[in-house]
This record gives C-alpha cells, sequence and structure tokens, in this order.
C-alpha cells in the first residue's frame, strides 16, 4: 500500500526504507537502516526525481502510481547513477514507457553501462541548463565527485528547492517524520549522517567544497537528499556541518584514543594514557578499540576529534592488522589536520611506532606530540610516568582556545 507525503505543494516524498539491510554498499553497518528517498512533482508536467534501491522498490511504485493519480509520468531527473537510487530504474522504464529521462552525459553512458539502456527518450542537459515544467523550471547544477562523477542537483527557483542527491544524506530509516525539524536530528541522526559524509563523501572534500559555493548562491528554502530526512528549516547548522567537514576541520576539540591490544597490555596503556587525559581536564576523551569497533564509526569519530592516539601492538613484525587497517581507511579517506600520538607495543622487537609514523607522516598537516612511547610488554613504573608525560602534553595542547 502507498505511504507517500507532500512535502511541498504538489512535491510528494515518494521513496522508502530499508531496515533488513546489514550492510549498506556490502562495507557499512546499518543498525538503524537506510531510506531510499525519491520526490515526484505534479506541475503541468510530472516529474519524477530518482528512483529508488530494489529492497524499497514496491512501495515506491505504489506511491508512484498512487500520486500520479491516472497522469502519464513525464519526467524522470536522474542525479546518482549508484544502483541504491538507480536499480528501479528498467522496470520504471517498462511501466512508463513514455518517460523521459533528463541527465547528462555521463549518467547517459552510465545507463548502458548498467542497464544496456540505448533509448531515444533522454534530454541530455548540462551545467546551468534550465527547463520549464509549467509553474516551475528545473535549473541543473552539477556536482561532479560528489561523490561520482555524474551526479548533479537540480533547484526550482520558484520554490526554493534543491534536490542534493547524496549531499546532506545520512544513514537511518525515516521513521514516519519525513523532515529533519520533526526529529531530534542531532541526538538521532548526526553520528549517523557523520559517519555517511565521510566514509561516503569524505574523500572528495575539495569537490563538496565547489558545490556549497555554488549552492551559497541559490535561495534555498527546502533540500531534498536522496537518504535521510529533508530540510526545511535550521538548514544552516548542517550546512556548517558539511563545510567543517568538507574542510576536514575537527568538529570538536578533543581525543580520540585508538588501540589494537592482543593481550590487554596496550588497552591498559591507551587506558592510562586516556585517564591522564581526562585528569588533566578534557572532558571530551573517547577510546576505542580497533579491532572491536567497526572501521567506519572509528573514521567517523577520528575526523570529528582534533586530537588522536593511535596505540598498537607490532604484529607479524609490522602493525597490528585491524590498525593496519584503520590506518589504511583513514588515509584512502584523505585523512589530515590533526594533532596525534603513538604508543607502540611489542614484546620483543617493538616496531610498529616507526610503521605507524610513516604512513601518517604522509597525510598533510599532521602534527606530532610528544615522543612515541615504547611497551615491552606489560606498562612499568617507568612506561606508566611516560605515558602520564604524554597524556599532560596532549590535555595542555587540547585545552588550548584553537591550534591556529
Ligand atoms: Fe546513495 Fe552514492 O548512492
Amino acid at each position: 500500500m502507498y505511504n507517500t507525503t507532500e512535502i511541498s505543494k504538489n512535491l510528494y516524498y515518494v521513496g522508502g526504507n530499508d531496515r533488513r539491510i546489514a550492510l549498506f554498499e556490502s562495507a557499512f553497518p546499518v543498525p538503524r537502516g537506510v531510506s531510499y528517498n525519491s520526490y515526484l512533482l505534479l506541475d503541468q508536467k510530472t516529474v519524477l526525481f530518482d528512483t529508488v534501491d530494489i529492497a524499497a522498490s514496491e512501495v515506491f511504485f505504489e506511491n508512484v502510481e498512487h500520486v500520479l493519480g491516472g497522469r502519464a509520468l513525464d519526467y524522470l531527473v536522474i542525479h546518482h547513477m549508484e544502483p541504491d537510487h538507480s536499480a528501479s530504474f528498467v522496470r520504471l522504464m517498462e511501466k512508463y514507457p513514455g518517460v523521459t529521462v533528463v541527465t547528462n552525459q555521463k549518467v547517459k553512458a552510465m545507463l548502458s553501462n548498467f542497464f544496456h539502456f540505448e533509448g531515444e527518450n533522454v534530454l541530455v542537459v548540462k551545467e546551468g541548463d534550465t527547463m520549464s515544467v509549467g509553474g516551475r523550471t528545473l535549473k541543473f547544477v552539477f556536482a561532479p565527485m560528489v561523490h561520482w562523477p555524474e551526479v548533479m542537483f537540480t533547484y526550482i527557483p520558484e520554490d526554493g528547492i534543491l534536490f542534493s542527491a547524496d549531499a546532506f544524506g545520512t544513514f537511518g530509516a525515516l521513521a514516519g517524520s519525513v523532515f529533519a525539524d520533526e526529529v531530534d536530528f542531532e541526538r538521532n541522526f548526526l553520528d549517523d549522517a557523520r559517519r555517511y559524509y565521510f566514509n561516503i563523501v569524505g574523500k572528495y572534500g575539495v569537490q563538496v567544497q565547489n558545490v556549497l559555493k555554488k549552492a551559497a548562491g541559490l535561495e534555498i528554502k527546502l533540500v531534498c537528499p536522496l537518504h535521510g530526512p529533508v530540510w526545511r528549516s535550521n538548514f544552516a547548522w548542517f550546512l556548517q556541518k558539511y563545510d567543517t567537514w568538507s574542510k576536514y576541520l575537527p568538529e570538536e576539540r578533543g581525543v580520540a584514543v585508538f588501540y589494537s591490544s592482543v593481550y590487554g597490555h596496550t588497552q591498559n596503556a591507551a587506558e592510562i594514557l586516556a585517564a591522564t587525559i581526562a585528569r588533566n581536564g578534557v572532558k571530551n576523551v573517547k577510546a576505542y578499540d580497533v579491532s572491536v569497533t567497526h572501521v567506519s564509526d572509528l573514521l567517523a569519530e577520528a575526523f570529528r576529534y582534533s586530537h588522536v592516539v593511535f596505540a598498537t601492538t607490532t604484529y607479524n613484525n609490522g602493525i597490528f592488522i585491524s590498525m593496519e587497517h584503520f590506518l589504511s581507511d583513514l588515509k584512502a579517506h584523505a585523512y589530515q589536520k590533526r594533532k596525534y600520538a603513538l604508543v607502540e607495543n611489542g614484546s620483543w622487537a617493538p616496531q610498529a611506532g616507526g610503521y605507524m609514523e610513516a604512513i601518517v607522516r604522509e597525510w598533510k598537516e599532521m602534527r606530532k606530540i610528544g615522543e612515541t612511547v615504547t611497551l615491552l610488554s606489560a606498562v612499568k613504573e617507568d612506561t606508566r610516568a611516560q605515558l602520564e608525560a604524554l597524556g599532560g602534553e596532549i590535555a595542555a595542547d587540547v585545552l588550548k582556545e584553537t591550534d591556529a
């Protein structure tokens, strides 16, 4: 049965949720599910903005049919070709063969690659092109590499509506409310939004900054992303988050201590360090066992804080597996602009610190605090003193108002 919401005059939410999915894109746990958003505009022409993942396709097609109310579907605007938004394309074309696809040249090529679609009824648009659909105008704003090359936004100037593709999206299914201001977004969605941003889009901060500059020139009243709630108020608050995130700046002054530990000694060192930092007045301290917490959460937390600690055992003459994976994921997402400290352990030949330092030094604007603390198995009084000294240095640095 259909389940739609009118989100603006004659504009309807026609997407759906998936709470059965275990791993989004086979990579990211989504315990709160995910929504696949699609929007249908009724003007003199009818316009569908994107389709949905197969998981939400049944309710999606019922929604579209219900909102159309017997009218033909004139246009399908495709902003992004990842299959979580395009997988229902073929069935849509079968059901509404008269529809004209409105999109860009890169999407057209991907339609062929993904679906062997070579149809003639494609209207190819370019950056800045406009088309009237009756009382409203669609203006196309390209957003390359946010986070795929074909991505574009659509802006409706008459209503100040921006269809923003994956940008401003979040993990987490919609629980009845479509609008961000109908829920406690900061409590219910911000952690998921941050994790979504850094894992999916985060590598492309420069491109996000470029599109934010384009968006700054638009009067925006409603933002319709492809995942998560629709924004109709207080969008400036979320936009500020995106600005901070895409500049790779810390969201909060604080410390995230990341450790891997085989027998508990490196954990012990990490906890002594965390306790010292807290005892020195830092309230914002987190500690994570990187072998336990999913790397997508670790990545988001690393980007969240101004200071990070990497503490790990030496393993197979290198860095312990889960820490090596985490560091490699940070590198892949262009991690940068943080203060860091290192702790290494090794029962006979501790070497992980040197290997970690070689990796971190390749990242932009990383500044080390103190010397690497080296443990030989368990923490002793001398290494405890070194950890406490390091913790004091880290705390003093965090408590400075700024790194500028
Ligand atoms: Fe939600 Fe990039 O797909």
